[in-house]
């Protein structure tokens, strides 16, 4: 790894591109065909559960190439891979022994070509996980680090400290790390890594510079397989002031830091080393995209998303927000504005695969600690299901009406919920373990994906799935839901065609007196879009329908659902539309 500067040319550079717009980038950012992530619809796969093509209970590549067909009728823009790089599974992937291969349980480079080849003639782009805040513990880095002595260049790359004691046996801080338990891990000779994750992914040091160097060279060899954008774990976490004395956990947590100045997260100079990818990004032709995920104050967001930067930042906003009209609507318009200031479009995120399904979030009464329920095998509250769905609907379809992009979580368009009951003897998230059981963790949501409700294994696998998926699946099934309707997934197939079409400047107006708890606005091309979130229903505005979450009553919206409505021949279509529900 220290021919770290010889990697791939960019396409930019091979001279295909004489005469365009190869030495301005500026310009090439505009290009249409550089802009296509400002409004896509990024559907995001996990790979281990998403589609097992060799049996062995893993999802892999090859079973994402075989259903692409479905990925296409969905009706997607891009496809962002979470990790599928070699991994002992510590966190799902998340700790990387090797960024540049692909886990031989998962497939093979040339899988992923056939993947990337496949994705793309059906006119979807593709973004890999990028995750640059650790590496896996087998990392040949690390091996590396631990072989070597205290103060060597190997140790370097990763952040060691020499431990407090008269030998160092005791932490350099008493930092607690994310998963749970302490931050640091000592390694026998009175020195201690940093973890801010499970212990099995060590801290890179971005102060090395041969770090830096390897992740351009890590970003090259994705983009020149013909990558079209990056997904950035844990973007804000990279720079960090280590100078000692090292601040106490209490110090650490004290919310009255400058902007910049928490010693872990979210420091000033993470930002050089975007810039730095950036210029990567960009001496391609069209650029490469990338999207953060920095769990940052709103205000701290707009650096990440800048066009210096990595171009788009994750707002977990409404992941995180009630179903309430007045939230719905402050949510957006803050996300707006922070998108107008950062040159960015704005990002709309429900679920992921971090998180408690929206469909489940919505089914239990608000301020459920989501943590608690899952831990008692999510009965207590009883998820109320359907109104769960028809909430995860209506939220649905109000985020794919908005300008930005929409990113889509696997399974949510079988409108699934969180697999709740898992037993304790299955669950892989570390979260369980590091927590000494306080935390059940994410495994919820990764359950494999149900295809098809009389195969084996629900048509996921010939073999055993790796988690577990409940009966109940079945009838969640995408071939059960291909021939209804009425389905979550016809909803998903149709509401994604009627936003193609209608898709237009990144603007919306607000349309007020639409009734107590709805939220409604207009896009550009007389489009409105119009959400009950109250108690009971409302009129709709003028105009016809084009979608609908779920069954109309006439004109009448009922609580739990989301219109979309076109100006377009209004007054004959308000005549049909009259004459009985649309049914979705
Ligand atoms: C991000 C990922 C999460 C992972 C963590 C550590 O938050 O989304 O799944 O556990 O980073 O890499």
């Amino acid at each position: 790894m220290t021919d770290v500067l010889e990697a791939g040319t960019a396409p930019a550079a091979q001279g295909s591109t004489q005469g365009s717009t190869q030495d301005r980038p500026q310009e090439r950012r505009r290009d249409a065909a550089a802009t296509w992530w400002r409004q896509a619809v990024v559907y995001q796969v996990y790979p281990r559960s998403f589609a097992d093509a060799d049996g062995d209970g893993l999802g892999d590549l090859a079973g994402v190439t075989a259903r692409v067909p479905h990925l296409a009728r969905l009706g997607v823009d891009a496809v962002w891979l979470s990790p599928f790089y070699p991994s002992q599974l510590a966190d799902g992937g998340y700790d990387v022994d090797d960024h540049r291969a692909v886990d031989p349980r998962l497939g093979t480079l040339e899988q992923f070509d056939e993947m990337v080849a496949a994705l793309h003639g059906a006119g979807i782009k593709v973004v890999v996980d990028i995750v640059p805040n650790h590496s896996s513990d087998q990392h040949r880095w690390f091996r590396e680090a631990l072989a070597a002595a205290p103060g060597s260049p190997e140790r370097d790359r990763y952040v060691f400290a020499r431990g407090r004691g008269e030998h160092g046996e005791l932490p350099p801080s008493d930092w607690t790390a994310v998963f749970g338990g302490p931050a640091w891990e000592h390694v026998g000779d009175g020195e201690w890594y940093l973890h801010m994750f499970a212990p099995e992914q060590p801290d890179w040091n971005w102060a090395n510079r041969e770090v830096r160097e390897d992740f351009l060279r890590t970003l090259r060899f994705w983009a020149d397989r013909g990558v079209d954008g990056f997904r950035v774990d844990v973007a804000h976490a990279l720079a960090k002031d280590m100078s000692l004395p090292l601040p106490t956990a209490a110090e650490l947590a004290a919310d009255d830091l400058p902007d910049g100045a928490h010693r872990l997260t979210d420091r000033d100079e993470v930002h050089e080393i975007y810039r730095e990818w950036r210029e990567l990004f960009d001496s391609y032709d069209p650029p490469r995209t990338a999207v953060a995920e920095a769990w940052v104050p709103a205000h701290r967001r707009a650096r990440y998303a800048s066009p210096e930067g990595l171009g788009q930042a994750f707002n977990f906003d409404l992941l995180q927000a009630d179903p309430d009209a007045a939230t719905f609507r402050r949510v957006v318009e803050d996300n707006l504005r922070l998108a107008r200031e950062s040159g960015a479009s704005s990002t709309w995120v429900l679920s992921n695969h971090d998180v408690v399904r929206h469909a489940t979030r919505y089914a239990l009464p608000a301020g459920t600690d989501l943590q608690a329920w899952l831990l008692g095998g999510g009965t207590d509250p009883a998820p109320d299901r359907e109104r769960g769905l028809r909430l995860a609907r209506a939220a649905t379809a109000f985020v794919l009406a908005l300008p930005g992009s929409a990113y889509l979580y696997q399974g949510e368009e079988l409108g699934l919920p969180e697999v709740a009951d898992l037993p304790a003897d299955v669950l892989q998230d570390p979260t369980w373990v590091r927590s000494a059981g306080a935390e059940k963790g994410r495994d919820g949501c990764r359950v494999p994906l149900p295809w098809s409700a009389s195969a084996p294994a629900l048509g996921f696998s010939t073999g055993t799935p790796h988690l577990p998926q409940p009966a109940w699946f079945a009838g969640l099934a995408a071939d059960v839901q291909e021939a209804d309707p009425s389905s979550t997934l016809s909803f998903y197939r149709e509401a994604l065609a009627v936003r193609r079409r209608l898709r237009t400047e990144e603007e919306l107006t607000w349309v007020d007196g639409t009734g107590d708890g709805v939220v409604a606005f207009t896009r550009p091309g007389g489009w409105t879009c119009v959400t009950n979130l109250g108690d009971g229903a409302v009129e709709l505005p003028a105009g016809r329908v084009v979608l609908a979450s779920g069954p109309l009553d006439g004109r009448a919206l009922p609580p739990g659902t989301t219109a979309w409505l076109t100006d377009e021949d209004a007054q004959q279509d308000e005549r049909q539309d009259a004459q009985g529900p649309t049914g979705r």
